[in-house]
């Protein structure tokens, strides 16, 4: 028996990266498995790659908020019930705060901040019904730091600590946990789908992404700080430069953010 064992888990972005390596380490793990993402025909591939007859895959758009009560309904509907909520899905930027647009900078918060607190809010009264739930949420190093070149993402991710470590507070009493992840570099997507000052894509692979941990390895540092319900946990490479400035910005953040205005963007 696994933590995991008759738990069903909905995993956001799992079309791809990190939420993709999750849904297959959870599939080990004997989890039933919710996936979501925009394009039905890569999830209905990790459905298949999972190799498991628990995996039930719910199209989303974390852009349309409209969309979102029917689906929570469906989703709770798949498997008469959601045990833990990983809000994964999400698009970086690669763009300074002179040229964004305005359209942009809503663009990230719509789709990193504003869709994890609305699904939230909406699946909140079946947990506390249960009282039994756990929300895993997806940040990133830059939830607690800010380099060029990465103002609304920055923005979205660190909205996320505190509008979660606000509803930890709030929920712990019904038995609903709250885990944040602080992912460092992870070889994904990411960077190639990042947005750019106009709201193109960016189509290009970082050299730190693309060097970066790969997202097998983070899923399971994922699911061993959910196990042992963290409440705020980095993941990726250890003693890597963006576990330092992580560290860093912790213990003397003058000095961090004095280096940091001359990280260079990748
Ligand atoms: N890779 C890193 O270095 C890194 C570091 C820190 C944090 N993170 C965080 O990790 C999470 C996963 O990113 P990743 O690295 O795995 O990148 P990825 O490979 O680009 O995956 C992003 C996922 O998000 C989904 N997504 C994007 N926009 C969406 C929308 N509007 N509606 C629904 N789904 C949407 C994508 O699916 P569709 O395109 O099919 O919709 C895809 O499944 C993100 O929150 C990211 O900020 C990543």
């Amino acid at each position: 028996m696994s933590y995991f064992t008759n738990k069903t888990v909905w995993i956001t972005g799992a079309s791809s990266g990190i939420g993709e390596a999750l849904t297959y380490e959870l599939a080990k793990q004997g989890a039933r498995i919710i996936i979501s993402a925009r394009r039905a025909e890569e999830l209905k591939r990790v459905q298949q790659q999972a190799g498991t007859a628990n995996i039930y895959v719910l199209p989303l758009d974390l852009e349309a908020a409209a969309s979102f009560p029917p689906k929570v309904e469906e989703a709770i509907a798949a498997f008469s019930q959601i045990d833990i909520m990983i809000h994964n899905g999400g698009i970086s930027q690669r763009s300074t705060v002179k040229d964004t647009l305005p359209a942009v900078q809503r663009k990230v918060m719509e789709v990193d901040y504003f869709s994890y607190i609305e699904l939230t809010r909406l699946l909140l009264p079946h947990m506390q019904q249960r009282k039994t739930g756990q929300f895993v949420v997806i940040s990133s190093v830059m939830g607690k730091i800010g380099t060029p070149m990465r103002s609304a993402y920055a923005a979205a991710k660190h909205a996320l600590h505190g509008f979660f470590d606000c509803l930890r507070a709030e929920v712990w009493k019904d038995n609903i946990k709250v885990t944040l992840i602080l992912p460092g570099y992870i070889r994904t997507q990411v960077s190639l789908n990042a947005v750019t000052a106009t709201g193109g894509k960016l189509n290009e692979l970082g050299k730190n992404i693309g060097h970066g941990f790969p997202a097998d390895k983070t899923a399971q540092q994922i699911i061993r700080a959910v196990q042992k319900g963290k409440f705020e946990k980095f993941v990726g490479r250890p003693l890597s430069q963006e576990w330092m400035a992580l560290h860093l910005m912790r213990l003397f953040p003058t000095m961090a953010i004095k280096i940091f205005k001359n990280a260079v963007p990748q």
